[in-house]
């Protein structure tokens, strides 16, 4: 397992298992087909309202809590350090342990910093191994960290070949935080899975077009969470550590950059 080391010493690992819509027994299956393959990062939010299948799964493994990393993420309903607190509280509960490895505030919000205050109070109890921030750009990311005392860890954002935010890791780096990436295959959109470049990419090292879009994140130093209900898929989206991309390749997929995002979150 490759692991990325955050600004505080966590080891965090570069590829995790994303859950957004997964839910119910057949979601539970999934996620635990997931940590079978070997993913040891499940990635989840109160949002997704699956925080509870996602414990179920963990415990039904029989793998060691500390074998596996979870980030969760509070939203709206959690704004505001009272509601935040309530909001850890609940996360700890649903998802049936003592501790998460990674929260993350779900999106900016008015009142992120006070938010952010409950987090660090948990951080410095032990409930929490690592806090950050999620969809964040390179504006807010800056005002944010001049003033929240402790540096975010990640901050997960939109980001593949279409609009890979290099830009705004640079920006993180300068300050400590990790960029990781939602939508690696952009949900599926503009036929990701079937774009000519990365098929042809791809058939020259053995590959899917979906491996190497991961596959150049990772190498651009991203880290990244794809989410899929298919075990074949779990295992190939997996596979990515025993290829490298030429600089070449590297340099023709950023020629995709549209540098624009496709979900209209910045
Ligand atoms: N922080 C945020 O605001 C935010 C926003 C969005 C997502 N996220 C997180 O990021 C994770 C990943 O993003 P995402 O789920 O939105 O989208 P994604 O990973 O870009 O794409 C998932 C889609 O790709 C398909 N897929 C996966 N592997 C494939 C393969 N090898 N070949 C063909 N199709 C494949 C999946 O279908 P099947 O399942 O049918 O295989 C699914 O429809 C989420 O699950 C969530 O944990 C965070």
């Amino acid at each position: 397992m490759e692991y990325f080391t955050l600004n505080n010493g966590v080891q965090m690992p570069l590829i995790g298992f994303g859950t957004w819509d997964i839910r119910g027994e057949e979601g539970k299956k999934a996620i635990l087909s997931a940590l079978e393959i070997g993913y040891r990062l499940i990635d989840t939010a109160q949002m997704y309202e699956n925080e509870e299948i996602v414990g179920q799964a963990v415990r039904e493994s029989r793998i060691p809590r500390n074998e596996i990393f979870l980030t969760t993420k509070l939203y709206r309903p959690s704004v505001g350090y009272q509601k935040a607190k309530a909001g850890i509280e609940r996360s700890l509960d649903q998802l049936q342990t003592d501790y998460i490895d990674l929260l993350l505030i779900h999106e900016p919000y008015e009142k992120s910093l006070e938010m952010y205050e409950a987090f660090k109070e948990s951080y410095r109890d032990g409930k929490i191994r690592a806090i950050g921030i999620s969809n964040f750009d390179s504006a807010r990311y800056e005002k944010f960290v001049r003033s929240c005392g402790i540096v975010p860890a990640v901050d997960q954002v939109e980001s593949h070949v279409y609009y890979p935010q290099l830009d705004l890791k640079v920006t993180l780096e300068r300050y400590g935080t990790k960029m990781q990436s939602w939508g690696s295959f952009t949900e599926g959109r503009k036929n990701i899975f079937a774009d000519p470049l990365l098929t042809e990419i791809g058939e020259k090292h053995g590959k899917t077009s979906a491996q190497v879009a991961l596959r150049y994140l990772i190498q651009n130093g991203i880290a990244v969470i794809p989410k899929s209900v298919h075990r074949e898929r779990m295992e190939r989206n997996r596979n990515i550590f025993d290829f490298a991309l030429s600089e070449k390749d590297m340099e023709q997929i950023s020629s995709l950059n549209e540098n624009r995002s496709l979900f209209g979150w910045y």
